[in-house]
């Protein structure tokens, strides 16, 4: 396990991420229920002008702090290197609840170090929620440990997203039908970085997407390994930053949703 690197000013990565949590943390927050410019991606993307004014502020800070890192950036950045440090980012996660004036997003930000994460944070700035992983070293929510749930599948809450692919939206639509009877409900976030870290907190037992990003997972799943939990991709793969499918959450309960959807395809 690498030590984590300090940076040109002599801060720790820790304080750095923190830094940058709570700076666009701050920016989300001033323009939530604001006018603004809303673009698209493609069909069912938004993007607003909020998201490249965080990502904007939190590259400016890491390429202050650790100018020799590459850096994974959803909306403006995509260095490829896939040896050394690396920093993977979503702004903001959560965009069509932030523009549509539902207050659950999130700011998510992992330093990798060839191609493992090792230092993450999520940050929901309108519940004020800090969630900070850091490898070997646990996982918190506002400076309290955090431990992921035990309860087995018949009595878990499953965490899901939809993604923006229809065809793999369907799948899981589909799968969500045939685990309603084996688990007790499923919730639809709207974000996939705070719904995984809902799973290192245990207020979700599971987390499953069919079709996400590294910006999206690289802080659950080091938070969710820190709080006692357990991640692959969808099919029960070692969850690598190629990955585009996850499944997430207690031990027991993993594996028993794993036996089951590990063999239905993806779309
Ligand atoms: C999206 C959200 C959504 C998930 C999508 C993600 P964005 O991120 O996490 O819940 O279903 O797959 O792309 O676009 O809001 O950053
Ligand atoms: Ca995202
Ligand atoms: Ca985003």
């Amino acid at each position: 396990m690498p030590e984590l690197p300090a940076s040109a000013h002599g801060a720790s990565a820790a304080e750095v991420i923190r830094q940058c949590a709570t700076a666009a943390g701050a920016i989300l927050l001033e323009r939530f229920r604001r006018p603004q410019e809303i673009g698209s991606k493609g069909r069912n993307n938004p993007v607003t002008e909020t998201d490249l004014l965080a990502e904007k502020t939190i590259i400016g800070i890491i390429t202050e702090s650790f100018p020799d890192h590459a850096i994974l950036a959803e909306e403006t950045r995509s260095d490829t290197k896939s040896q050394g440090w690396m920093w993977v980012l979503d702004p903001l996660d959560g965009t069509r609840n932030f523009a549509n004036g539902i207050p659950l997003f999130c700011t998510n930000i992992a330093l990798v170090y060839d191609g493992v994460p090792q230092l993450g944070a999520t940050y929901d700035p309108v519940h004020g929620e800090l969630f900070l992983g850091i490898r070997g070293g646990g996982a918190t929510l506002n400076d309290e440990p955090l431990h992921v749930s035990e309860k087995r599948l018949a009595q878990s809450v499953i965490g899901v997203d939809l993604g923006y692919s229809d065809e793999r939206a369907a799948a899981s639509l589909n799968l969500l039908a045939t685990l309603r009877p084996v688990t007790q409900t499923f919730r639809v976030l709207g974000s996939a970085a705070l719904s995984l870290a809902y799973v290192a907190a245990g207020r979700h037992e599971l987390y499953l997407h069919n079709y996400l990003f590294p910006w999206d997972f690289a802080v659950g799943q080091l938070l969710i390994e820190e709080a006692g939990g357990v991640t692959s991709d969808r099919m029960g793969e070692a969850l690598t930053l190629e990955a585009n499918s996850i499944l997430a959450g207690a031990i027991g309960a993993h594996r028993e949703l794993l036996d089951l959807i590990r063999d239905v395809p993806l779309e």
